[in-house]
């Protein structure tokens, strides 16, 4: 980390976009280096995880959270040509579960203020049964400020995030969100899983 990067961005609005470009521009370095592996997204996290530490570049007058406090608000901060690599705000998350999905493309959340705890899952099936799997919790993992997960474009996880409080993430995938249509999820209960929509209501600033 630079000199230039501890700067304090607080009193400036916008002042996040120069430290998101730089980040971006490593990212694009380490991604460029060869094919995929979980090394290569340790280097993105330990990229991501130097931009969290200005937390003062995200505050709540520039990126409001969620008016009525539910759901969640999630701002683009940067994309690159070809819908590639695209660096996400959310702010969001009051007792939040989602069901266990992937994602099709790498992921890496970062923490920023909150928690959210991750449960990775494992396929016990064949997968030879259309529509059906049979998945066991691998490992869990709790994201908090200074901590990120890394995941694989076939891992498997779900999130939780407990109380009614906005907690405030860095997220960043190979691919923007809306062009990931191919995503599924599944249902714990009856052993089925299907493709979900992509996210509709995302707010670009890049
Ligand atoms: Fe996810």
């Amino acid at each position: 980390m630079t000199a230039d990067d501890t700067r304090d961005c607080s009193s400036e609005r916008g002042a996040w976009r120069a430290l998101v470009e730089k980040t971006v521009a490593r990212i694009r370095e380490i991604e460029s280096g060869g094919p995929l592996t979980r090394d290569m997204l340790q280097r993105i996290r330990a990229e991501l995880l130097t931009l969290s530490k200005h937390p003062e570049c995200f505050s709540d007058e520039e990126f409001p959270p969620p008016e009525d406090g539910q759901g969640d608000r999630l701002y683009c901060l940067s994309l690159d040509d070809g819908d590639r690599r695209a660096l996400y705000l959310n702010k969001g998350g009051a007792n939040k579960n989602t069901p266990p999905h992937d994602h099709t493309t790498w992921a890496v959340v970062i923490g920023i203020v909150g928690e959210e705890h991750n449960r990775f899952y494992e396929r016990e099936d064949d997968g030879r049964e259309p529509g059906r799997a049979r998945l066991r919790v691998a490992g869990e993992f709790t994201v908090e400020p200074g901590t990120g997960v890394c995941l694989m474009p076939d891992d498997i996880h779900s999130i939780h995030m407990d109380g009614p409080d906005i907690k405030t993430m860095i997220h960043m995938y190979g691919r923007s969100l809306p062009s990931l249509t191919e995503r599924v999820q599944y249902d714990l209960a009856t052993g089925e899983f299907r493709v979900f929509p992509a996210h509709p209501n995302i707010t670009m600033m890049a």
